[in-house]
């Protein structure tokens, strides 16, 4: 039988799974990767298996927003508070990432995936700031998705950063403290460039924020879910979207906008 007459509508170059409507995907969906731990916990593996299985997930799901047009993909991998834990569990997750980078990168860049990762990266091992810094420049001109990996990532300490910024270069008589607005404080975040995420996904049921992304969420429309974060899949991220696409967005105002 042909399946040229499918009437699923076309997104890209990937047909988007019927029930979504293509006009109204979110542009960038934020994720807050939990439940690694109890994912491996629930099946007697160590912790760090479900950080090895959550890479997957990761990888699926960035797919899956290329494939379907999202804009842009801000994940999660590791929070200013990460360091609190066991050092074997750090250790084990920035080898992780060091070993995903260099055995993803080109396929990554094939694909035209513009990745930078967001954060103060100076703490981290000097192969993987080496690899980042790499990996950034070389897929800096692609024209695909934009994955926006934040690794020792903290909103506060993001703010924190700005406000010095600014406060800088008013006090070098570079910039005037009245001219100071929401524009200028944006640009100089790590986000720097991109819009604000429409879409925050947190899995593994967890409802709170956990210092990620406190600016740029102001009008997010918030997904949560108990799947835990290595079980995320295409019938999850679904789920996430149709929810996403049956709510009203006001922005403070009486009316849905388009
Ligand atoms: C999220 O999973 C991954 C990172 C924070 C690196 P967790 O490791 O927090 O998993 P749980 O919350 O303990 O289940
Ligand atoms: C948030 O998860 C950080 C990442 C997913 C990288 P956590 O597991 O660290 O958050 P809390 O401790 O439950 O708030
Ligand atoms: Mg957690």
């Amino acid at each position: 039988m042909s399946r040229v007459l499918a009437t699923t509508p076309v997104v890209g170059p990937k047909a988007l799974p019927e029930g979504l409507d293509p006009e109204r995907l979110p542009r960038h969906i934020a994720v807050i990767m939990d439940g690694n731990g109890r994912w491996a916990k629930s099946r007697s593996l160590p912790r760090v298996m479900g950080h090895r299985e959550g890479v997957e997930a990761l990888k699926r799901m960035l797919r899956l927003c290329s494939d379907w047009g999202v804009g842009a993909l801000t994940a999660y991998a590791f929070s200013t508070e990460n360091w609190n834990r066991p050092g074997e569990e750090v250790s084990f997750l920035m080898t992780l990432f060091e070993r995903v980078l260099a055995r993803e990168l080109e396929a990554l860049d094939r694909e035209q995936v513009r990745i930078r990762f967001l954060g103060d990266l100076s703490p981290l091992p000097p192969g993987l700031q080496q690899l980042i810094a790499d990996a950034t420049a070389r897929t800096a001109a692609n024209t695909g998705i934009h994955f926006n990996v934040c690794t020792n990532y903290g909103s506060r300490a993001e703010l924190v950063r700005a406000a010095r910024s600014l406060a800088e270069r008013a006090a070098r008589g570079e910039l005037d403290p009245s001219a100071i607005d929401e524009a200028l404080l944006s640009a100089e975040l790590h986000t720097a460039g991109e819009l604000d995420p429409d879409l925050l996904i947190r899995t593994s049921g967890e409802q709170r924020i956990s210092n990620f992304l406190l600016w740029q969420l102001a009008y997010a429309e918030l997904h949560i879910t108990d799947v835990l974060w290595p079980d995320f899949d295409q019938e999850a991220l679904v789920a996430a979207l149709l929810d996403y696409q049956g709510r009203q967005r006001r922005f403070g105002g009486v009316t849905s906008l388009p």
